[in-house]
This record gives structure tokens, sequence and C-alpha cells, in this order.
């Protein structure tokens, strides 16, 4: 069969992205590194290895796609991508497209795309897993439109659909910025998982509940406001049991998580932009503590344990998660707003919040409700949306609640407090950094802004006290 596209590295999302590739009825030709790979991926992919074209050497890979040719790129992110690219220099021409769809470091696509590589490039971000992966993921592509017009029908058909038949696969821009939207959505996944981690450890630690009585609470919220795949994933994760010790599989496992380092990149860059995303900061952060198991061990062993009755129900903890949400997007929005600005992108936020839908990891049908909401106003931050600012003022009592109960107790809830001490400041008309102005002032004559808008921009220090 005649292709125009192939695929490079059949590790687990590589090989679900060439299955759905052909599927979806594209002839495409394959190839890994470890040639026994690619024939037990043949040997395995059915009546689907009709369109697929497995080849032994790079150089037959080339050959058995037809011009103009679009090679994807499935090998792990960072120099693994470098070699690749270069080993297909020799083999590309000028007509030709290749694509990284790994977690590369939007920098990193940046940078490749300005390389004088011998061929064309382009990034996209790829999120939902193995299974988005086979069956639909949701696309944040970048690259040159005419790149993506060459690539917009393969993409939007393996794509995932919203509710409305809209394929969750779209142009976010160009080089950097497919990756870019997808290290934020990545950021806002930590910060999604990780105050779902918080609310588990209310229920678990303040209202002394047992995983079996925590799953049946995801299972509900996730049939209101706050219905997302994260949340129905929890209630799975908690409702599991251990087929070793039939104790629930939850509580044997141990409480340090990994990361390979996409949300971490959204902090740096929120720090670079001057963006406040506290709520992803404080999820990694959590993240990164998690992992110092024995610090935290001798921590409780010299402080106590915590925990204990908190006052909270568990329609304050819905109502603190759904404050939460909306506070942590509202700044991942509007960090997309400050790198559009600083890397003269044209980033559709409405569009985004479209591809974020279906597919993805963080889709959720607080979604729909964002990409309307960014229709409106894209400019306009999501807590002042009338829609978003009515929630906020229906479901921030309860985080208020939810978050000092937890202070109270020593239950830690890094990423919920950190969404509302940045809802406390957003709100604050007069705010309390004249107080650091006047010690900038004192100490290095910086200089500030009266109020009254008079001209004496230094203080009389000293003739105070
Ligand atoms: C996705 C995910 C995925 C990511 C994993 C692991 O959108 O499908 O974001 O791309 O690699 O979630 O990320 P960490 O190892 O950093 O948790």
């Amino acid at each position: 069969t005649q292709t125009h596209t192939g695929l490079i590295g059949l590790g687990t999302m590589g090989a679900a992205l060439a299955l759905n590739i052909a599927e979806k009825g594209f002839p495409i030709a394959v190839w890994n590194r470890t040639g026994s790979v690619t024939q037990a991926f043949y040997d395995g992919a059915g009546e689907l290895a009709a369109r697929i074209t497995p080849a032994d050497t790079l150089e037959t890979l080339v050959q058995a796609i037809v011009p103009p040719r679009a090679i994807i790129l499935m090998v792990p992110a960072g120099q693994a991508v470098d070699d690749q690219l270069a080993s297909l220099t020799a083999l590309l021409g000028p007509e030709d497209l290749v694509i990284d769809a790994g977690n590369a470091n939007f920098r990193d696509t940046d940078r490749r795309d300005a390389e004088e590589l011998p061929f064309r490039f382009m990034g996209i971000g790829v999120s939902g897993g193995e299974e988005g992966a086979r069956n639909g993921p949701a696309i944040m592509a970048g690259g040159s439109q005419a790149a993506w017009s060459q690539m917009q029908d393969l993409l939007q058909a393996i794509a995932a659909r919203a509710e409305d038949g809209t394929p969750c696969a779209d142009h976010m821009g160009p080089s950097g910025a497919g990756h870019f939207v997808k290290t934020v959505h990545n950021g806002i996944e930590y910060a999604d998982m990780q105050m779902i981690s918080e609310v588990y450890g209310m229920m678990r630690d303040g209202l002394a509940m047992e995983a079996p009585d925590i799953a049946p609470v995801f299972a509900r919220w996730n049939e209101g406001v706050l219905q997302s795949y994260l949340i129905e994933i929890s209630g799975k994760v908690a409702a599991a049991t251990d087929p070793l010790d039939g104790g629930p599989m939850l509580d044997m496992i141990v409480d340090a998580a990994g990361q390979k380092g996409t949300g971490r990149w959204t902090a740096v860059e929120a720090q670079h932009l001057a963006a406040p995303v506290p709520v992803i900061e404080a999820a990694v952060m959590a993240r990164n503590v998690s992992a110092r198991r024995d610090e935290r061990v001798a921590g409780e062993a010299r402080f106590g344990q915590a925990g204990g009755p908190v006052d909270v129900s568990l329609d304050d903890l819905e109502a603190a998660m759904i404050a939460g949400k909306i506070l942590c997007y509202a700044q991942g929005f509007s960090m997309m707003t400050s790198a559009a600005r600083d890397f003269d992108w044209a980033l559709d936020l409405p569009a985004i919040a479209r591809v974020w839908r279906a597919g993805c990891i963080i889709r959720s049908s607080m979604l729909n409700d964002m990409a309307q909401a960014l229709a409106e106003d894209p400019a306009r931050n999501l807590i002042l949306a009338p829609f978003f600012a009515g929630l906020l003022e229906g479901s921030l009592p309860a985080l208020r609640r939810v978050v000092a109960a937890g202070a109270l107790q020593g239950l830690p809830l890094p990423a919920l407090s950190a969404g509302l001490a940045w809802f406390d400041l957003m709100r604050q008309a007069r705010g309390t950094a004249n107080m650091i102005q006047g010690q900038r002032d004192f100490f290095g004559a910086h200089g500030f802004g009266r109020l009254d808008g008079k001209d004496l921009r230094h203080g009389p220090w000293g003739n105070g006290a």
C-alpha cells in the first residue's frame, strides 16, 4: 500500500498511535531501532497490518514512504530526538516533514525548528496516555501553517472528539507553541491530581474514611460539576482491591510520586513569564516533597502525627475542589496570555479549551464552560467571567472552611491553599506592596509612585521614629 506517513519509535505510545492512524484509514510505514520490536508490532496488528509497512532500516522506512513525506517521531524527549533528527538529515529533503510527537520541552522544539535542518519540522503535544493514543488523543500542534495544513486531516481523524463532534486537534501556533500548550496542560494535570489527593487526605486523615468509602464519593462528584477523567479514575483507584493481601490497593502504594518533568517546566516557564501559577507550583512542590520520604518520616517522629477530626462536610470538600479547579485553570490560561505576548504567538485560548475537552488527561465537562467563557472575552481573567465568578462565589466559603480546617489540624493542602491565597490577592484593590516599595526605597532608593500622583518619588526615611 502507498503511504505518505511514517512513524519512528514503537514504544507504548508510538505503537498505539500507529494503530490509531492505520485504523483511521491512513497507510503507515513504521520503524523501531530494535528490529524485533517492529516485527512484534506488525505481527500483533491483526487486520490493521494490511495498512502497515514494517521497515527494518531507516533507509527502507524512508523509501517506503511516497513524497510528500511526513514522519512522526515517538521517541523519548531530549537527546533521543536530536539523535533521530541527525540520522534523518542524510535521508530527507526540503519537501519532507518530521513531526516530534513526544513530550518535548518547547524550547527544544523552538531550537530544532530554528536549526538548519534539511527537512521541515513541527512539534505536536499528544495527550491521553496509551488509551488516548490508541483511540483518540487530544493534539496540540505547533509549526508552520503549511505543516499544519499537510497534517490536519490525519491529526483530526485520529484525535478524540468533543461531545459536539469537533476533533480535539488544533493548530496552536508556530514552532514550540504546541509543546508549550502541552506543557501547560501537564502543569494543570499535576495541579488537578494534587488537589484531588489533598481532598483525599482530608477524607482519610480528617474524616477517618477508608478507601472503599472514599471511592463512591469521587464517583458521585463525577456526576456533577467536577465531572472529569481524573475524578473518575481517582474513584476507581480508591475502589481497587490489592490482589496480594485483599486490602485497599491505595493503602499499599508508596506515597512518593514520580515525575518526568513537564509539570516542573510549567512552573519554571511561569517564573520566566512572571505569570502567577501558584496552584501548579504547589503541585510540583508537593511532588518533590513526596519523594523525600525519609525526611518526612523524621519530621513526623519529631513533631508528631497530624490529623484528627476536621469540621468540614463532604459537600465542603466538593465545593473546595470546584473553587480550586477554577482558580488553577484561571492561572493556567492567564499564563498562556503572558506567553502569547512574550513569544509573539496568537494563542487562541477558547480553541485550547476546546481541544482539552476530550481525549486528554485533564478532560472535563468544566472545560466546555471554560471554552465558552473564554470565547466571550479571551483577555478577561476566567475568575471574572460571569459564569465562573458565580460558581466561585458559591464555592469559596467552603474552600475557606476546608483550608482553615486543614491548617488547624496540620493536614497539608498546599495547592488548595495556594489557590485561595492567589484569589485573595486578586480581589484586593489596595494591596500591601506599598510596604515593599517603601522598603525598597529605604535600602536602595528604588523610588515609588504616589497614589495622589504628586511628584515625590523617595521617602523621608528617618523623619519618623
Ligand atoms: C498526557 C500526560 C503524559 C505524561 C504523563 C506522565 O497528557 O497524556 O501528560 O504525557 O507523560 O502524565 O507525566 P509525569 O511522569 O510527569 O507525571
